[in-house]
């Protein structure tokens, strides 16, 4: 919203949120996330055309489009549990603007919903003795995080799916006027209701198995004394498959990937498409595997037993320029460490709040902000996030506050690995040959 503000003057946008605390920080100069380049935008929209508010009902009725970005979590509990999407927040979503709106609304699915949930929202809104008349559109987001910003600024494509209605039609087009201020006509693409909410589902699904694949490579690297930066460049080079996502690391995780998958295997089991279903199950398991092979590599390259070993972890988001550590491989992986009894010292530059919160009543783990700090007296490294300020620490430092043999596992084939066995470490990195004085 803040760059639909910042890109369209001529509209005036108001962000509503049902937690009173969060609007709070939206409108002072410290904001509940971090996205580089975010706080800039919002200081220079705000109270302009840029408004954070927590009258909900009052701004419903306010407005003319309203954006549903709620949240859309796997379900814990009942029938779908572990794979369905929750819609609790999206029906309350619906019945809200139902309640308070008195003139004539278009609806944008935001949220990654499910398949033909865009049904469900009109089925609410249309429901009963209600005269007014609601449009609904499907506008999937396709930013990443740590790149929001120039993701929506110079996006690969929009897309808006609605239905082949008069009225759709219509509502399709307000929608466009809006992304026509900053985006080439070229890039928008229309569809149906139904091909856009599954092109989400379909692009994230896309992105994880290529991730998944490239692990699977880099396991056949370790025993074949391939490599799997050498393999990936290699493969990536034919346009036909191109060089992206291709990099091997612990697992993928964010907020997205796993949910949209396991959503659409649940999809594929209510149609009876079993055989599909395991198709895309095997994904996920896969990444379950490969974090779990991360912890193994270090169990084994350290003797068999981390019993009162220190382990520093390099990184604790998903990824690096978050603070989000939502399905962070880095959960899985230092809990699994605590199990085998490692002590912890975790350090990050953005995520440690989240980090704590992850493990909170976990025993044997510190937070730690200087990474030199984390390192004193340790017996090994895991860099679990590719922060490029990981990139520029001075490794001799580091190695000679350390235990010996110092060890780091590069689980994300970020620094120099010839530096650093030169400078003494053993050096176990993803998808090639460990490098080691033992
Ligand atoms: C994803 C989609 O990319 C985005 O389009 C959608 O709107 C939201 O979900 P995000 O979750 O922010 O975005 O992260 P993304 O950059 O896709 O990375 C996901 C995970 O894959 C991260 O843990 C990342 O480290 C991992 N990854 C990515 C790899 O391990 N290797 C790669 O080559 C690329």
């Amino acid at each position: 919203m803040t760059v639909i503000a910042s890109k369209c003057p001529d509209y005036k946008v108001t962000v509503v949120d049902i937690s009173e605390e969060k609007i709070k920080a939206w409108n002072s100069s410290n904001l509940p996330i971090f996205e580089p380049g975010l706080l800039e935008r919002v200081l220079k929209a705000r109270g302009k055309n840029l408004f954070f508010s927590a009258e909900i009902d009052r701004c419903i009725d306010e407005a003319d489009i309203i954006f549903v970005a709620v949240n859309t979590p796997t379900k814990t509990f009942g029938e779908g549990a572990g794979k369905a999407i929750d819609l609790q927040f999206i029906e309350q979503t619906a019945r809200r603007i139902k309640e308070n709106a008195k003139s004539k609304k278009i609806v944008v699915e935001k949220s990654t919903i499910s398949v033909r949930a865009a049904e469900t929202m009109a089925s609410i809104l249309h429901a009963g003795n209600n005269s007014v008349q609601f449009e609904i559109l499907s506008n999937p987001e396709f930013m990443a995080e740590g790149t929001g910003i120039r993701d929506l600024e110079n996006p690969d494509r929009v897309l808006i799916g609605s239905r082949n209605t008069p009225s759709g039609l219509a509502a399709r087009d307000v929608l466009m006027d809006i992304y026509l201020h900053w985006v080439p006509e070229e890039r928008l693409i229309t569809t149906n209701l139904w091909s856009s909410e599954l092109s989400k589902l379909a692009t994230n699904a896309f992105l994880a198995q290529r991730v998944s694949s490239i692990n699977t490579i880099a396991a056949i690297c370790e025993v074949t004394e391939a490599d799997v930066t050498e393999v990936s460049r290699a493969v990536g080079m034919d346009s036909r498959i191109g060089s992206k996502f291709l990099n091997a690391g612990p697992g993928f995780g964010g907020s997205c990937f796993r949910k949209d998958i396991l959503n659409m295997v649940y999809l594929c089991e209510h149609y009876q498409l079993n055989k599909i279903a395991a198709f895309w199950e095997q994904v996920v398991s896969f990444n379950d595997y490969q974090m779990e092979s991360y912890v193994k590599r270090i169990l084994q390259a350290m003797f068999n037993t981390l019993v009162g070993k220190k382990l520093a972890i390099f990184g604790f988001a998903f990824k690096p320029d978050t603070g989000d550590t939502r399905d962070a491989p880095a959960i899985y992986i230092c809990k699994r460490l605590l199990e085998e009894k490692a002590c912890l010292k975790i350090t990050d530059p953005h995520a440690l709040d989240n980090a704590m919160k992850d493990l909170q009543g976990m025993k044997g783990v510190d937070f730690i902000e200087d990474p030199y700090r984390a390192v004193e007296g340790a017996h090994g490294i895991a860099l679990i996030t590719e922060w490029a300020s990981y990139k520029k620490l001075d490794y001799q430092k580091i190695f000679d506050a350390m235990e010996k043999p110092a060890f780091i596992f590069d689980g994300r084939n970020h620094l120099d690995h010839k530096a650093l066995y030169e400078i003494g470490f053993n050096v176990y990195p993803v998808g090639k040959s460990a490098l080691k004085h033992l």
